[in-house]
């Protein structure tokens, strides 16, 4: 575990569309939605199930059943809401919370400026959301805020992953695991992911 990064052909093919300067807003935002729903996935293969009885229309029978109230979803705003359709699309009980952070974009440091999350974080596995993993500040800063809250359990889900980011991540959140559809080459003098896909939050809500 650590850093767990997709392979799938058709992941692959998906990451393409995304990356392409001509791809539109509307079919931006599906894909996104579509990758962070196997990035959910993905996350949940550690998932612990309860058994349940049911009786399918031909006999009784024991099947597994997931609590998804246990769960937390944490946005970081703007981007990473372009990625929660796809996660509440395949398990719309979990409870979900919002933290809003820009970067500086000549100091690139993160500054807060929302921050709402269900109660009881300590009971819930939280998974946090933003499609870029780029120096790695937003979501080390958004983690330790909830560590600070008392979450536990934590895992970070990307589009696409940054070398730089991924290694500060590592080193100050060692306990987070990361999920990533894509580890791209490195960041360029402005803090841009190469070859990345520009600005995520612009992109998914048309804002250039
Ligand atoms: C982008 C992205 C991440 C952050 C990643 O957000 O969605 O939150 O940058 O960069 P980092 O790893 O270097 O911190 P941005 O600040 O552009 O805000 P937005 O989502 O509102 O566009
Ligand atoms: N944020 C983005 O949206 N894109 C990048 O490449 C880096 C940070």
């Amino acid at each position: 575990m650590g850093i767990i990064k997709l392979n799938h052909p058709l992941v692959n093919h998906k990451l393409t569309i995304l990356r392409d300067k001509n791809t539109g807003t509307k079919e931006f935002r599906e894909i996104i939605g579509e990758l962070s729903t196997i990035l959910c996935y993905e996350a949940m293969k550690d998932a612990t199930l309860e058994k349940k009885e049911i009786e399918t229309p031909v006999c009784k029978t024991v099947g597994e059943k997931l609590d998804e109230d246990k769960y937390a979803f944490i946005p970081i705003l703007r981007a990473g809401t372009g990625m929660l359709d796809g996660l509440i699309r395949v398990m719309p009980n979990a409870k979900i919370g919002h933290i809003g952070m820009y970067r500086n974009e000549e100091t690139l440091k993160p500054t807060k400026y929302y921050y709402k999350t269900p109660k009881d974080l300590a009971e819930r596995e939280v998974i946090v959301l933003d499609p870029m993993l780029a120096t790695g500040g937003s979501g080390i800063d958004a983690i330790t805020m909830l560590k600070e809250d008392g979450a536990k359990k934590i895992k970070f889900l990307c589009i696409i992953a940054a070398p730089e980011g991924l290694k500060k991540m590592q080193e100050i959140h060692p306990d987070v695991d990361i999920y990533t559809t894509s580890i791209d080459e490195k960041l360029n003098e402005n803090g841009y992911i190469v070859p990345g896909l520009g600005d995520a939050g612009d992109r998914i809500f048309g804002t250039k």
